[in-house]
């Protein structure tokens, strides 16, 4: 199996995450989290989202968890921006990155961000050109690159079509996003396969919801195609409000744990990511789908029962 020696990860629970969580998490909390996500080793957060407040009221308090945060150097502290508007105030507010977002299918992009795709990326120029005096790293996720949840399948020709018109005006970071869990695992190689020699020098991530229990075997099969970047939320959580039927993202301690156990590094200490893990746990007031937390890792062991350790000094007797 190919695997590479390191990857690198983006925690994007507090955003991913948070964004669906009914009760409002108070700033402070949301500040602790980041904090305790970066000192784990995280070196990319997604932190929040410049969006509209009424869009996602979870978020409203954006500037405010950027500005109070501690930056630990080493974390590259980025938000989710969908147009100019929100590139300025992240740019504002000191993102080190912005991640944007444009669907692949027409009518997720409606229902998420309220315009059509070509508005969208009209959008993404502006938002590109505000990056680009502040000296702020981008990356362009889209959504629905797997499948959409209105429109069902995602022409390799739609998608290959919206990649084009981004690098076209000038990005370098591309994440595809399985958005409600719809990539397949031979669906992701056959599309990296195609997209990856059409557009030589891109920096690829890919961005999976465990939505249908496919989100590691499809980070597998990603880096079998030599992708080595993988969005992921702390504990699992995550979803997005405009896509019926979407759930958590791949669960981080979850892939770090079998990234490790694969012999892949990504820098991450386990055991402070499950700590913060559990913390998220109390926060939002409810299990979450993490495995890790509950089984403990792989190399957890238990005493023997004392029957069997009677038998097996017997036999040795
Ligand atoms: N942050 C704050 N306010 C914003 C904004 C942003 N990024 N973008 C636009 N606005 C404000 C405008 O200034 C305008 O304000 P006004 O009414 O006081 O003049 C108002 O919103 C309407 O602007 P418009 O460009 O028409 O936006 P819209 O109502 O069509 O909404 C989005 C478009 C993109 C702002 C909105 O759909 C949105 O925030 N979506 C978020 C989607 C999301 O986060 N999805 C989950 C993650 S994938
Ligand atoms: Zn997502």
């Amino acid at each position: 199996m190919r695997v590479p020696d390191r990857v690198t990860m983006c925690e994007v629970g507090t955003r991913d995450g948070f964004q669906i969580e009914p009760e409002f998490i108070p700033t402070d909390v949301k500040v602790e989290v980041v904090n305790l996500l970066s000192a784990a080793g995280l070196p990319r957060i997604e932190v929040t989202s410049f969006v509209h407040p009424k869009a996602v009221p979870q978020l409203r308090d954006a500037e405010q968890v950027m500005a109070r945060i501690t930056r630990r150097p080493g974390t590259r502290y980025a938000a989710l921006v969908p147009n100019d508007k929100g590139a300025v105030r992240a740019v504002d507010a000191g993102v080190d990155a912005i991640h944007t977002v444009v669907s692949a299918s027409e009518s997720h992009n409606l229902a998420n961000v309220n315009m059509t795709i070509a508005e969208s990326l009209d959008k993404l120029r502006a938002v590109m050109q505000v990056a680009t005096r502040a000296g702020v790293h981008v990356g362009c996720g889209i959504s629905t690159s797997f499948g959409c949840p209105f429109e069902g399948d995602v022409p390799m020709a739609q998608l290959e079509s919206v990649v084009r018109r981004l690098v076209d005006m000038g990005a370098r970071a591309i994440g595809l996003a399985a958005t409600t869990g719809m990539a397949k695992p031979r669906q992701v190689a056959r599309v990296l396969e195609h997209l990856m020699p059409r557009f030589p020098g891109i920096e690829w991530t890919l961005h999976t919801h465990d939505t249908r229990a496919m989100a590691i075997p499809n980070i597998l099969a990603a880096m079998e195609c030599g992708v080595t970047n993988f969005d992921a939320s702390i504990g699992g959580l995550g979803g997005c409000p405009f896509a019926p039927g979407a759930s958590g993202n791949v669960c981080t301690e979850d892939l770090v744990h079998c990234l490790h156990a694969m012999g892949v590094a990504t820098g991450i200490d386990l055991d402070r990511l499950l700590a913060a893990s559990r913390r998220v746990q109390e926060v939002v007031g409810r299990p979450l789908p993490g495995q890790i937390v509950k089984a403990g890792p792989s190399t957890r062991r238990y005493p023997l029962p004392d029957s069997v350790a009677g038998r097996i000094a017997a036999a040795r007797a």
